[in-house]
């Protein structure tokens, strides 16, 4: 999955890969996640950049590398001046609408880059536990195979097909309520302010327990239990806005969230449509946090065509 989405990303992003060693890249994004369990602590701690964690030169490395690469790519299309539809294009274009200013090089990577780390893992994730989760739960495979058979026939998934899987997106934003593949966001305060009858002080942080919220048995009825139909329409009527943030919330609410969920059901459909996905272990792997929330251990499975 993480393959499949990082792909699309690129594709989508940058036409393709260009002259970016996808492989590296892909390396590199594994190497920078590994230790970020240990940047994400030392960042609550608010310690300082000269604390050492164990990974933390790997990780330096690869960022230089996903870095050097992206500015590389970035002068290579200011130079080919060729028209593409794609992010780095839009990116490119854009201007300030009042001073007229347009983004620097380095502004284009640093953008490219978060819509990189951000834009291919969290999907990648919240697909491995919807198909781990159909598998643990074949009363609801056996739906959602239905649906997608009945909505694409015997043809290929197409994009209009997408807004019909509507069991299938209930599925998936079901995994998110169990596995929200961003299971914390924080907040630092720019200043002192009241938050329900305490005073957060200027430069806290502020944790938001995402996964907590999503599992807590005031919110939720039977919050561990696999239910796709608390997405029913007429079962989340009502529900409070902040029940329910796999993409977080306000201002910063994931910019992707659109386009992941049309990602994540195209792929279900075309996986799904071909596929039958089982599991060898006996319950759901455990899953364990590290900046997403990923399986613990390797979570292995077997792939049978469907005939
Ligand atoms: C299931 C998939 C995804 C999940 C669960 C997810 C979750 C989130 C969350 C929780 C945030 C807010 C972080 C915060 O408030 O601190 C966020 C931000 C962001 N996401 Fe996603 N995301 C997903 C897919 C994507 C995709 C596909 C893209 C790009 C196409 C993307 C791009 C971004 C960007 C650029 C931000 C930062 C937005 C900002 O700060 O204004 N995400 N995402």
């Amino acid at each position: 999955m993480m393959r499949t989405t990082f792909d699309i990303i690129v594709k989508t992003m940058m036409s393709g890969p260009g002259g970016i060693d996808v492989v590296r890249v892909e390396r590199g994004i594994t190497d920078y996640l590994k230790p970020t369990g240990w940047i994400f602590a030392l960042s609550i701690l608010n310690a300082p950049d000269w604390v050492p964690y164990p990974g933390r030169s790997r990780a330096r490395a690869a960022t230089g590398y996903l870095r050097s690469a992206i500015t590389g790519m970035i002068a290579q299309r200011r130079r080919g001046g060729e028209a593409r539809e794609d992010l780095v294009a839009l990116l490119l274009a854009a201007a300030d609408p009042v001073t007229g200013r347009v983004m620097t090089d380095e502004e284009i990577a640093d953008n490219l880059l978060t819509f990189i780390t951000a834009g291919h893992e969290t999907t990648a994730l919240g697909l491995a536990w919807t198909f781990l989760l159909l598998a643990h739960h074949p009363e609801h495979e056996v739906k959602v195979l239905s649906e997608i058979d009945a909505v694409t026939a015997d043809g290929p998934v197409r994009p209009e097909h997408i807004s019909e899987l509507t069991y299938t997106r209930q599925v998936f934003s079901e995994a998110m309520t169990l596995y929200p593949p961003a299971p914390i966001i924080t907040r630092t305060a720019t200043s002192a302010f009241p938050l329900s009858g305490f005073m957060v002080p200027k430069g806290a942080v502020i944790v938001v327990p995402i996964h907590a919220v999503h599992h807590h048995a005031a919110i939720w009825e039977q919050p561990e239990r696999f239910n796709p139909g608390r997405f029913a329409p007429e079962q989340a009527k009502g529900r409070h806005r902040y029940a329910y943030m796999p993409f977080g919330a306000g201002p910063r609410i994931c910019i992707g969230s659109a386009f992941a969920q049309m990602e994540a059901l195209a792929i279900l459909a075309v996986m799904l449509k071909a596929a039958r996905l089982r599991t060898k272990a006996g319950s759901m792997p455990a899953p364990i946090m590290k900046v997403t929330l990923r399986p613990r251990a390797d979570a292995e499975m077997l792939v049978e065509p469907r005939s």
